[in-house]
């Protein structure tokens, strides 16, 4: 007989910048979840790997901004992300992180091991130099003057106002989003990955999975109808898993301030975690037959921006190399939106798993978000639905058929399993359900059909409700007993089928059922299609599974994204009240807001910029300059002698170049008008304003 085959699962490893929000659960997390945690009842060899993505220009800049070190952004993260995703009920077999110095030497034999075999192309090019920071800058961090619509404020890559497209040498007067710093131009050598020799293997593989999603094939297909392009697999940065010297020496390069692309390091991020698992284990070659094994089965769940990653770029990593397998199946999800908007995580437009679990329970958020995931195309969350699902389907139906089953079992049969007589028409319907509910649900969940095993399980239940009704236990009790314990033998078979049907999507929920029906915690999948409870056996008190969702437990979820929502520009002026969402601050939060009288002394308007004026004021303490966006309607001599109001202990910023310290109040109405704050009468420059 063949051997049992291995399945290693993934899940995309997360940036460690942020914490986790429902857009990730839905794409990578949850279905994953659900697939390991369903063959792990089914006995299946079968880990489940993943960890922090710590690398990238994203961590960087962000440390930089706050003024502390890259590791310390990515150390609160990782631990903060590792504890959601756990009492998220995540249940991965290991959690590694990328800076670990395991990760780090994976990642430089597995690029040493490609520079050998020759897989590599070496090119040497100028690139933009920030010499204050000293980095090379990546398009997005230089900016400029657009060359064709003088905007002064253009990206590396793209001119905003215009839209034109550009090359970040073109910009004239460029400079370092960073340091904004005159750029130089620098000689730089960088390894790349010539994809276009992969193409024919790569379509040849692919085309072997035409059973992949169809949303995924579908995206592949399109970049090779583009054509593969050659992809540089190192950059200039100070922040990454650093080019092996020796690899640099053969190729008579200087590997100082080099590091591995984050996309390229990244990936092996599964297979040092795997190792680091196998160590974790007491057997540190065991990560191999994960990995090495041709009869493995490598599945990668990911959100469907990382498909490239996926399913060329890694692949073709993983091919060049030579000693592992390819991915069987890479399912992606496409994205989740939030309340009908797009999530925007720099906006807070978002529900972030934290916050959610302070305030709501894991199964609730697993079973709504199971039940409408992304899977072929854009899904939807809004939490009046998940109100609504957590209230008529976990509570009334699932929770109701349990508790109203249990309650009937301790009320009339002493809290125990009672016998079953000779079963009816509908008690043989349902012991058929129960028999087969299980490989159906097995068969939806081994196809990546997530979505539909948790309507399929609620349907289940549904039925058993049904059920429940149509036997009238409470009538046959007086007028026929042995059909009321039939009723109620089945309908507590029913609730361990249902329990355990429903682990893969509702962990913490389906173990307080075993615990009630004293049955072991680690039930086998096959078990759900079979009369497993005992008559006779002891059954502990009910409890209520599911409390009803308020809408006050909601209504300040809502509000909240209403506040975080784009504005939109054309609102309706028509309405006679408008809601005006916000979200309130205290007292304190006020406090902390410096606000000052100050005499405006000169004013000038900005070079090039045509909204703003540059203006001298007096604090009475101090003189200053402030740069404010008021040129449209104010003049410049207007504005000498002016009583203004300022936030006098805001960050000095530069705006367009030009120094601004504090920042003038002014009105603003929907049509543009503005209208200067000032004071009612005579008052001296630096008062207070509380
Ligand atoms: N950090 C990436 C993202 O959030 C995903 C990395 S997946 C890996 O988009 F394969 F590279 F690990
Ligand atoms: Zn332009």
């Amino acid at each position: 007989m063949k051997n049992k085959p291995r399945i290693l699962v993934t899940s995309a490893l997360p940036y460690a910048n942020g914490p986790i929000h429902l857009g990730h659960l839905a794409g990578a997390y949850l279905p994953a979840d659900i697939f390991v945690r369903y063959h792990r009842l089914k006995g299946s060899d079968v880990i489940y790997i993943c960890g922090s993505d710590e690398h990238g220009v994203p961590i960087m800049l962000r440390a930089r901004s706050e003024g502390v070190s890259p590791q310390e952004i990515v150390d609160h993260y990782h631990e903060l992300n590792k504890k959601s995703f756990a009492d998220f009920g995540m249940s991965f077999d290991y959690y590694g992180r990328t800076s670990a110095l395991i990760h780090h030497q994976t990642s430089q034999d597995f690029f040493r091991i490609l520079d050998k075999k020759g897989v590599f192309v070496l090119k040497s090019e100028s690139q933009l130099f920030d010499p204050e920071a000293n980095i090379f800058l990546a398009d997005r961090f230089v900016r400029g003057e657009c060359p064709s619509c003088h905007y002064l404020d253009a990206y590396g890559d793209q001119c905003e106002k215009c839209g034109a497209s550009l090359n970040p040498r073109e910009l004239i007067n460029p400079r370092s989003a960073i340091t904004d710093a005159k750029p130089v131009l620098k000689k730089t050598a960088h390894w790349y990955l010539p994809l276009a020799d992969w193409q024919s293997r790569l379509e040849q593989w692919i085309g072997s999975h035409s059973d992949w999603k169809p949303n995924v094939l579908a995206q592949i297909k399109s970049w090779f109808s583009d054509g593969l392009k050659d992809r540089a697999v190192t950059r200039d940065l100070p922040w990454g898993v650093t080019i092996p010297e020796d690899v640099a020496k053969a190729h008579q390069i200087n590997a100082a301030g080099k590091v591995l692309y984050v996309w390229f390091d990244a990936p092996i991020g599964y297979i040092s975690a795997t190792k680091e698992w196998a160590i974790a284990k007491d057997d540190p070659e065991l990560w191999k037959k994960y990995w090495q094994d041709e009869s493995n089965r490598l599945i990668h769940f990911i959100g469907k921006d990382n498909i490239v990653f996926h399913c060329l770029i890694f692949p073709v990593m993983l091919m060049a190399h030579g000693d592992y397998v390819l991915p069987e199946n890479v399912p992606a999800n496409e994205f989740l939106n939030l309340e009908g908007n797009k999530l925007s995580t720099s906006r807070n437009y978002a529900v972030w798993l934290d916050d959610y679990l302070k305030k709501f329970e894991a199964d609730s958020l697993r079973y709504v978000l199971a039940g409408n995931l992304p899977e072929t195309r854009d899904a939807d969350f809004s939490w009046r639905d998940f109100q609504a699902r957590h209230n008529n389907e976990l509570a009334d139906i699932l929770g109701n058929f349990i508790n109203r089953t249990l309650t009937f079992a301790h009320k009339y049969f002493s809290g125990k399993v009672p016998s079953m007589a000779v079963p009816d028409d509908l008690d043989r319907e349902l012991i058929r359900q129960i028999e087969t509910a299980p490989l159906r649900l097995g068969e939806l969940i081994e196809h990546y059909q997530f979505k539909q095993y948790v309507r399929e399980f609620m349907d289940l239940a549904r039925f058993a409700n049904k059920y429940f009704n149509d036997q009238q236990p409470w009538k046959t009790r007086d007028t026929d007993p042995e059909k009321c314990a039939t009723t109620i033998h089945l309908c507590l078979q029913t609730v361990y089928t249902l329990s355990v049907a429903a682990e893969p999507a509702l962990p913490f929920t389906a173990r307080r059922i075993w615990k009630i029906l004293n049955m072991t915690d680690n039930p086998l999948w096959e078990n759900a299609g079979r009369l497993m409870l005992e008559a006779g056996q002891l059954i502990n008190e009910p409890e209520i599974l599911f409390d009803k969702i308020e809408d006050a437990d909601i209504e300040p979820e809502i509000q909240r994204l209403k506040a975080a929502a784009v504005p939109s520009t054309e609102k309706s002026t028509t309405s006679e009240t408008k809601e005006i969402a916000m979200d309130r601050i205290s007292f304190e939060t006020f406090q902390q807001i410096e606000l000052r009288v100050a005499t405006v002394l000169e004013a000038e308007r900005v070079e090039k910029a045509d909204k703003l004026l540059k203006l001298q004021i007096d604090l009475g303490f101090e003189k200053r300059q402030i740069v404010a966006g008021i040129a449209k309607a104010y003049q410049p001599e207007q504005l000498i002698g002016a009583k203004v109001v300022v936030v006098a202990n805001l960050e000095p910023t530069k705006i367009r170049g030009v120094e601004s310290n504090g920042m003038l109040l002014a009105a603003g109405d929907e049509n543009g008008n503005l209208a200067l704050l000032t004071t009612d009468k005579e008052i001296a420059d630096g008062s207070k304003i509380s």
